[in-house]
């Protein structure tokens, strides 16, 4: 395929946790689509209409790993065995409201996960780049108008955010203690960074409480989407804008070790908030039909209202930018859930991958 980043990936060796998964499963797609030799570790894709199990990429990849990031010994072993060069670390439990439901759990896979992916990084000498994925609701939520910039406090309200917090202080602390840039060409070979974006929409993510799949689950049903936060302001973006972000990033630290081994946020560009009711309607218009029904629920656990990154950074010194506006995020979305049944989806994730970097939305 032709690509953005000029064969750059072709013949390498790339480790993805979290490669069953929705975000995972596009970067799989797209780093195979791309010649690299993609080694996946997750656990099993949670149903048959995964974008990983429709796309069959576990089957096209070098090797699809079901293991536990919490078993720290484990991921060293696979480490030493497939000695990947560039890392994406994604898995995670992402849920804000099943984190509320199993707290310990989700600070025992995000944040001691992300501490023995970094052992095994440093256990395993082929390993060049780290890409850790952590995300917008890292940062103390001040409900600010303005965007939340890469040197801002973390925090996190429920245990999910804080837990993506308490990560981006351990990556911070491995990359101080064990991957310094100071060190570089001595110590280790290393460079290590954390990426951070907010909601990502796409084709193939079926997960509990998120609002396209909720969309596409109703209009699949015949029944209304109901809508739990209708005025929330989000910051919407197509999976395919920050995965873009984070292989450019990786690229760029192949080149430069020490340049860019920091923090990085990947968010769409300001002007592209809609409301969660808006949203959902982008969606019913592209389908031409269903209806949304407001079922706002006043006691409800608390969720972080209103989020936006500050993507100037990536800007000027990755020359990354968002390519697509929140109406043809949706339009890229509905037109997967759309076509999934009747196509083949790996083809179909490939052309939808294609005409992104081409800008042909
Ligand atoms: N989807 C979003 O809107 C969003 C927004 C911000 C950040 N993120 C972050 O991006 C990453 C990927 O999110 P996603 O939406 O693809 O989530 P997902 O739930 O679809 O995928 C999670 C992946 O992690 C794996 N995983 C979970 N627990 C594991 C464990 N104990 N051991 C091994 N693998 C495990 C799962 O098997 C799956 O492959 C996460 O780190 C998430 O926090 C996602």
């Amino acid at each position: 395929m032709e690509t953005a980043f000029n064969d750059f990936y072709k013949g390498k060796r790339v480790l993805v946790t979290g490669h069953t998964g929705f975000k995972g499963s596009w970067l799989s797609i797209w780093l195979h689509e791309m010649g690299a030799e993609v080694v996946g570790i997750g656990l099993d894709p949670y149903s048959e209409k995964d974008n990983f199990v429709l796309s069959g990429i576990g089957e096209k990849i070098l090797a699809d790993i079901r293991a536990d990031i919490r078993d720290g010994e484990k991921i060293k072993e696979i480490f030493a065995t497939y000695r990947p060069e560039i890392v994406f670390h994604l898995a995670a439990q992402p849920l804000v409201r099943l984190s509320y439901e199993i707290p310990v759990e989700t600070y025992e896979t995000n944040v001691m996960g992300t501490i023995h992916v970094m052992e095994a990084i440093r256990a395993t000498d082929s390993v060049r780049v780290g890409v850790m994925i952590t995300t917008d609701k890292c940062y103390e939520n001040k409900e600010q108008l303005t965007g939340y910039k890469e040197d801002d406090p973390f925090g996190g309200y429920d245990p999910y955010s804080s837990s993506k917090g308490a990560c981006e202080i351990a990556i911070q602390s491995w990359r101080r203690s064990y991957f310094n840039p100071a060190d570089y060409g001595t110590k280790h070979h290393m460079s290590l960074a954390s990426v951070r974006a907010g909601n990502v929409i796409g084709g193939g993510d079926w997960a509990k409480d998120r609002i396209i799949p909720d969309c596409v689950r109703a209009l699949e049903a015949g029944k209304p989407i109901e809508i739990r936060s209708p005025r929330s302001v989000r910051p919407w973006q197509h999976v395919l804008e920050p995965l873009s972000g984070y292989m450019l990033l990786a690229q760029k630290m192949w080149k430069d070790p020490t340049g860019y081994c920091e923090g990085w946020n990947f968010g769409p560009e300001p002007d592209s908030v809609l409301t969660v009711w808006e949203m959902a309607s982008a969606m019913v218009d592209r389908f031409g039909y269903g209806e949304l029904k407001d079922v706002s629920d006043p006691t409800a656990w608390h969720e972080a209202k209103l989020l936006m990154l500050d993507i100037n950074k990536a800007k000027t010194r990755l020359g990354w930018r968002p390519r697509l506006d929140a109406r043809q995020c949706v339009t890229l979305t509905a037109d997967w859930y759309k076509r999934y049944q009747g196509e083949d989806v790996y083809s179909l994730c490939a052309e939808q991958i294609k005409d992104f970097y081409k800008n042909r939305i």
